[in-house]
């Protein structure tokens, strides 16, 4: 009980590991499984089939052979069956000549006959001699002396022996009543119960008594040729082993398989078995059991001989039955040979079984074969198939292993040519992305430059038209309020108590004036006077102007000046106007000390001569620098915010361009880019 509840539970599992397992081998949609399937029911199939229809025709094949041996074994029964008879015949007949027999009847005296007629028995091995006379009434019966002479005349053989005076012999079915007349013991020995046997013809008998025998007669004549009798001998078949222990052992030389005899033989009385060594289930030999209907209707009614698959008391058998006939030719019996069928299914078997241990190690090999040419196919592939998902992901260090020289081989190789070429491409599209990204930002960078320029310009347009207009309209009352302050200055006596506030009112009418100036020189109402100019000499010239002042004290000045430097065609005065306005402004804002750099260059693709100045002051913030070209902007207490405004105006006026670069602590650099040669003013 213990053992079932503990092996119960696991059997599932078992199965289910099992199951897990065959289609790991056989299964699964991979290329592993497929081919294995395919392989094993491209052997499989052909084996079965094979098997089949070969083990179908070696059975037909065998079973026909083993019908002809039967038919043959047959011949070879009803042979001995028959020499058995002619042996009695003979014996009959000899004796017949003896003079004993024939002296005997001559002197119908039975003096010294009982001792003859008994050797004769015993050395014939008879059940029955008889001596009858030529009227066919018995003389002597040897086996029952005392037993009433005469009227034996109705006996057919010893009828056919005196009318033909020719010895007769055959089998014959005797009588109950005349065995029992011959010897009780014969009539106990003929005596046979009937076995009821399935698929035998149904019969309401249910014994036999009378008896088949083998007989023989002789005529007995004097040796001058009178008829003097008949001398007859017979031999009872029933429960006598003889004849089919004589095939037996001659016919199947008493082969044996598993304990049961192969060949076997029987003689059948009518349907039922009276000599046989068939043996039943308990080893005793099946007398009284009956042949099937099917045979007997063949060979009893028909007179056929029957060959065949025929089931035998407890074996199928291989097996032919001829009909047994009297002297007057009626079918009395049957004589049976048959062979043991088991021995050639066995062997059928037995070969099957082999054909199929074949098939089966086929099976075995084609799978080991198919799993070795599966893994060569599916590794790497499956390799590839990992390592294609891994650069999918973005990963492309993935080279597979590839097999031999052959496609396999080939695909890798191509796979990882691929793959490189793959990352390649991967980093040429993101190096140009990037750089188009870059691009793209400066682009924009550009445009809002360029935005912020045109909005810039347009407001200094602006501003400069409106600063024009009001310096013109200041200039002219201002020139007048400068010329009669002056002159009054001029006619006051130096201690007229006016003097120090006129002297006031014409500096202060000159500071306008200035800013005016200013004004105008932003406003482009200025006009250049053009020369040919070295802008170096420029540089250098107004450096040399301002560099002893108070502001420059702390000022490292450095020259980076070109000295290939193309001319430009400006305004000398103008442009001094500009440097100087930056300088001081760079000088102020480095008041604490610093370096002023002073660089110029040619800038041949914009055809144009370039100033860098450069200062390491505290730099621009933003919102200054949005509003660091407009007139009067300014930080400084002092100031009047036109420096810048004045050099942007001159710069402009020049065609040319004023750019600041700045940022918070690492100083300011401002760029002039003046045309090469000028252009047509076109002021
Ligand atoms: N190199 C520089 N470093 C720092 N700030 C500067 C520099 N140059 C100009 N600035 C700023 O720009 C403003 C405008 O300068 P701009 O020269 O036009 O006028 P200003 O110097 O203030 O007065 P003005 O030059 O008329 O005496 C300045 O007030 C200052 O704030
Ligand atoms: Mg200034």
């Amino acid at each position: 009980m213990n053992a079932d509840h503990e092996t119960v539970p696991m059997a599932p599992g078992a199965g289910t590991r099992w199951r897990t397992r065959f289609r790991a081998w056989f299964g699964g949609a991979t290329i592993q499984g497929r081919l294995v399937r395919n392989f094993a029911l491209a052997i499989l199939v052909p084996a079965l089939v094979t098997a089949v229809v070969g083990v179908g025709m070696i059975r037909q094949l065998v079973f026909a052979q083993a019908q002809t041996q039967v038919n043959a074994d047959l011949e070879a029964a009803k042979e001995i069956y028959q020499s058995t008879i002619d042996r009695l015949e003979d014996a009959i007949r000899i004796h017949a000549t003896r003079m004993v027999i024939y002296g005997a009847l001559t002197r119908r005296d039975t003096t010294g006959l009982a001792e003859e007629m008994d050797r004769i028995r015993r050395a014939e091995r008879l059940d029955v001699l008889t001596l009858t006379d030529a009227d066919g009434r018995v003389f002597y019966r040897s086996g029952n002396p005392a037993a009433p002479a005469g009227g034996d005349a109705n006996d057919s053989l010893v009828a056919l022996a005196l009318t033909q005076l020719e010895p007769a012999a055959g089998t014959e079915v005797v009588d109950a009543g005349v065995l029992e007349r011959e010897s009780p013991a014969l009539a106990r020995q003929a005596a046979i119960t009937i076995s009821p046997t399935p698929r035998a013809r149904p019969t309401a008998a249910r014994e036999v008594r009378s008896g088949m025998m083998l007989r023989a007669a002789a005529p007995v004549s004097t040796p001058g040729g009178r008829l003097l009798g008949v001398l007859d001998g017979g031999v009872l078949i029933t429960r006598n082993y003889e004849i089919v222990d004589k095939i037996r052992r001659t016919v199947f030389k008493e082969e044996e398989y598993k304990g049961r005899p192969v060949g076997t033989a029987t003689i059948f009385q009518n349907d039922v078995r009276v000599s046989t060594n068939v043996r039943l289930a308990d080893g005793t030999r099946a007398i009284g059991t009956q042949a099937s209907a099917e045979v007997a209707d063949a060979v009893l009614s028909r007179g056929e001989t029957w060959r065949g698959r025929a089931f035998v008391v407890q074996d199928w058998y291989l097996a032919a039955y001829t009909p047994i006939r009297d002297v007057s030719g009626a079918t009395i019996g049957m004589l049976y040979v048959g062979v043991l069928e088991r021995p050639f299914t066995d062997s059928l078997w037995r070969s099957l079984l082999v054909f199929l241990g074949i098939a089966a190690g086929g099976v075995a090999l084609v799978y080991l074969v198919a799993v070795r040419v599966a893994r060569r196919f599916s590794e790497p592939i499956h390799g590839m198939t990992m390592a294609a998902q891994r650069i999918a992901q973005g990963d492309y260090s993935q080279a597979v292993r590839g097999g031999g020289d052959d496609e396999l081989g080939y695909l890798a190789h191509s796979f990882n040519t691929m793959t490189a070429e793959l990352q390649l491409a991967h980093t040429a599209l993101r190096e140009s992305a990037d750089e188009l990204e870059r691009k793209v930002e400066e682009r924009t960078a550009e445009l809002k430059r360029m935005q912020a320029q045109m909005i810039q310009s347009e407001k200094m347009v602006a501003i400069g038209k409106l600063a024009a207009g009001v310096a013109h309209e200041i200039n002219n009352p201002l020139t007048g309020v400068l010329t009669n302050s002056s002159l009054m200055l001029e006619d006051l006596a130096d201690d007229h108590p006016w003097r120090e506030d006129i002297q006031t009112i014409v500096n202060e009418t000159l500071r306008c004036r200035k800013i005016v100036k200013g004004l105008l020189d932003f406003s482009r109402q200025t006009k250049p006077q053009r020369t040919l100019l070295d802008l170096n000499q420029v540089v250098e010239d107004t450096l040399s102007l301002v560099r002893n002042q108070t502001v420059f004290r702390n000022t490292k000045i450095v020259y980076e000046l070109d000295p290939h430097l193309p001319t430009v065609l400006a305004d000398a005065d103008q442009m001094r106007q500009v440097v100087l306005n930056i300088v001081l402004n760079a000088a102020e804002a480095m008041v604490q000390g610093g370096e002023l750099r002073l660089a110029s260059a040619s800038n041949l693709a914009k055809k144009a001569v370039e100033l860098r100045i450069s200062d390491t002051g505290p730099g621009v913030p933003d919102e200054v620098r949005a509003r660091i070209f407009e007139p009067f902007f300014t930080t400084k207490k002092t100031g009047t915010g036109l420096g810048l405004a004045v050099a942007y105006g001159i710069i402009e006026r020049h065609h040319g361009e004023i750019r600041i670069d700045s940022a918070r602590g690492k100083g300011t650099t401002f760029t002039i880019s003046v045309p090469i040669g000028g252009t047509a003013d076109d002021d």
